[in-house]
């Protein structure tokens, strides 16, 4: 059996529509536009290709974006005023501070002083505490996360019931969607790089989601036939053959593993342009948040 290959581009384009059209309908209704602050500290290139894609989206879907670029040498203090700054700004609905943050910057201090009304990456402690808590609420939800259950959900997959394990267990995926797929009432593994035998783990999966960060670790007998796999990882390899010398894969081996999952994103084209499509939703929805419209 060959897997269906779940077009993540497609999913995440209907949802970039959607925002595209709640944008002009706020301006039609004279609203200001929707404005997304973005905040880059420091040169990494990944970083900054992920900030530039995020103000260009922005600016397709009619929304505005505000770049900040500090120097990897800025103190904790700056990048905390520059966040307040932007916490006063009507003009700013959500703020967006690029991780990973130099190392000698006081991450979860940062992302605490965002307001929890312009916190479209859900980072926030108070966010991701309420996230893992029953009967509480997180008004924004981390994108990479939710962009996973969208596509679990677009694609019919029952969650409930399932067993779901989660390869990684970082702050900005692996524990997120954890905490999402408990709320979806599976029943969830995690498992990382210390777990004893990953792949015995791996098998028992109906629903996979890797996010460990290591290239096409996943390989065809760790997966249940028939699973659905979705693939978080991003990593770029050596390969001479193409154009820039090196290309990018994901965490799982796809030409091993499509042969054998029910379903399987692939990278690039996956999970990757649906963390974009839902941070202008969050954003849409925090600017209709500060307009009083929900
Ligand atoms: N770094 C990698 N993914 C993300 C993300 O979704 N948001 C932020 N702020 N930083 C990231």
């Amino acid at each position: 059996m060959t897997a269906q290959i779940i077009d993540g581009k497609a999913i995440a384009e209907q949802i970039r529509r959607e925002v595209g059209e709640g944008v002009a309908e706020l301006l039609a209704a004279g609203k200001p536009k929707p404005g997304l602050a973005t905040v880059l500290v420091g040169e990494r290139p990944d970083s900054a290709q992920y900030v530039r894609t995020k103000q260009k989206t922005c600016a397709e879907l009619g929304m505005e974006s505000f770049g900040y670029h500090l120097e990897a040498t800025a103190t904790q203090e700056e990048v905390e005023s520059l966040v307040r700054q932007l916490n006063a700004d009507p003009a700013v609905n959500g703020i967006l501070v690029q991780l990973p943050l130099p190392s000698h910057l006081d991450e979860e201090s940062v992302l605490r002083q965002i307001s929890l009304e312009k916190d479209v990456d859900g980072f926030h402690p108070i966010n991701i505490g309420r996230l893992a808590q029953k009967g509480r609420d997180p008004l924004f939800v981390p994108c990479t996360p939710m962009g996973c259950i969208v596509i679990l959900k677009k694609m019919g997959v029952k969650l409930e019931g399932a067993n779901a394990v989660v390869l990684g267990r970082s702050n900005i995926v692996g524990m997120p969607v954890a905490l999402l797929l408990v709320r979806e009432n599976a029943t969830v593994t995690i498992c990382h790089s210390r777990s004893q035998d990953l792949p015995g783990i791996v098998r028992r999966a109906d629903v996979l989601i890797a996010a460990v960060g290591r290239a096409r670790m996943v390989k065809g007998d760790w997966v249940k036939p028939g699973a659905v796999v979705i693939d978080v990882g991003i990593n770029q390899i050596e390969d001479p053959t193409h154009p820039k010398g090196r290309r990018m894969v994901g965490d799982v081996d796809f030409d091993q593993v499509k042969e054998v999952a029910g379903a399987i994103t692939p990278v690039p084209g996956g999970v990757g342009p649906m963390t974009i499509a839902l941070l202008m939703q969050n954003t849409l929805r925090a600017a209709k948040i500060a307009q009083g419209l929900v």
